[in-house]
């Protein structure tokens, strides 16, 4: 089986809320004991609905803020107990993609300088074939290398977009973390820049970890999906399976509300609790139709799985309707069998072709 490039055990962060004087008033209970285990080439999207906490564990996988408790394993190596220096050097290999193209990108750097930063920052190429580079990361990207002496605000919101994937890009790392990396640009360029990264996904054998709120980027994206609930992942699985039979009674409720979807379940009853002082037990069971005495008191797990849900109750739930085009002749599936399998090497996604 191939080693996981990236392993997040018991992961937590929880931010101190304080009251007017400065005193710790409890905690955002932000991340709350995340597993997850990424194989490299795959595509992960991380789904949930605003404030389950995405973000923080997108930026806790880069290492760019410390968890409270639990480790993240970077290629077999711990991020908590490398130097800041070490853990510079490891961010060559680990980038991110910010959802808003207008915030990412300084202002006063022109595109070339913003593209070129990377790349003297990590002495990934002489200096003086920079120029030459960045020509060819901005053409990668789908922009003409002429424009490079051009300043963000001359760009588009797409087309910023893209310089800040080519920056992403330059320092050649091996997983990229799009947090929503296209949900800040109009509709119809949305389609234009996900093709554009599911091409660099294949090419340069990409590792990529998808935050996002819209199951239908996902569900065209990703290999693998874990569903975020109040800071905890409620199940996670091959794409086409989740998609195909979702087993948590928040991925049905997630999933129904995707029109096209067509799946009669509950929808979701209220808003999340907050993650300040989340619900015991199962922490859906103030909006799951399903919960019983159990849910409020034990706190369901996720058992290891290729598709696994953390539900007291998934094998008495009633089937979900699967949508008519799931995984057409189980492609996906085959591909995400092939990592779990180490008897089947024919299928492996990317990662074969990775090219640094
Ligand atoms: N630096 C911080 N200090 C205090 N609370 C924070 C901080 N960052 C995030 N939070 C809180 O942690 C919770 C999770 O936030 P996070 O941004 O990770 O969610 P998200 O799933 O990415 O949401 P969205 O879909 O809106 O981007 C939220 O309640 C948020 O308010
Ligand atoms: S454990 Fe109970 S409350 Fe939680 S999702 Fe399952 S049935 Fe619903
Ligand atoms: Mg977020």
């Amino acid at each position: 089986m191939s080693t996981p490039i990236l392993e997040l055990s018991n992961l937590k962060k929880h931010f101190p809320v304080r009251d007017a004087l400065g005193r710790k008033r409890g905690a955002v209970h932000a991340v709350d004991g995340v597993d997850l285990s990424i194989r490299a080439g795959e595509v992960l999207a991380v789904v949930g609905e605003s404030g389950c906490g995405k973000s923080t564990l997108g930026r806790l996988m880069l290492g760019l803020i410390e968890p409270d408790a639990g480790e993240v394993r970077f290629r077999g190596e711990a991020l908590g107990s490398l130097s800041a220096r070490a853990l510079r050097a490891r961010r060559r290999d680990m980038q991110l993609i910010f959802q808003d193209p207008y915030a990412s990108l300084d202002p006063r750097m022109t595109v070339e300088q913003a593209v070129a930063e990377p790349l003297i920052l990590h002495r990934t190429v002489p200096r003086a074939d920079i120029p030459t580079r960045v020509a060819g990361l901005l053409e990668r990207v789908g922009l003409r290398p002429e424009l490079a002496g051009r300043w963000p605000h001359e760009f588009s919101g797409g087309q910023r977009q893209r310089v800040a994937i080519a920056r992403a890009l330059a320092s050649g790392p091996a997983l990229v973390i799009g947090d929503e990396p296209v949900s800040a640009l109009d509709v119809s360029v949305q389609a234009q820049v996900i093709n554009l990264l599911q091409g660099l996904i294949r090419e340069l054998g990409l590792t990529f970890v998808l935050i996002s709120h819209d199951l239908a980027v996902v569900r065209h994206v990703a290999d693998r999906v874990a569903v975020m609930y109040l800071g905890r992942i409620v199940e996670a699985g091959p794409a086409a399976e989740v998609f195909s039979n979702p087993r948590h009674p928040y991925t049905r409720a997630l999933l129904a509300a995707v029109p096209g979807q067509g799946r009669p379940a509950a929808p979701l009853a209220g808003d999340m609790p907050s993650p300040i002082d989340p619900p015991p037990g199962c922490r859906f069971h103030t909006r799951c139709p399903h919960a019983v005495d159990r849910c409020r008191a034990e706190t369901p797990l996720l058992p290891a799985a290729l598709h696994a849900a953390a539900c007291h109750l998934q094998d008495s739930l009633p089937p979900a309707i699967p949508p008519a085009e799931a995984d057409p002749g189980g492609a996906r599936l085959k591909r995400l069998q092939a990592f779990f399998n180490p008897d089947t090497q024919a299928a492996r996604p990317h990662a074969a072709g990775a090219s640094r």
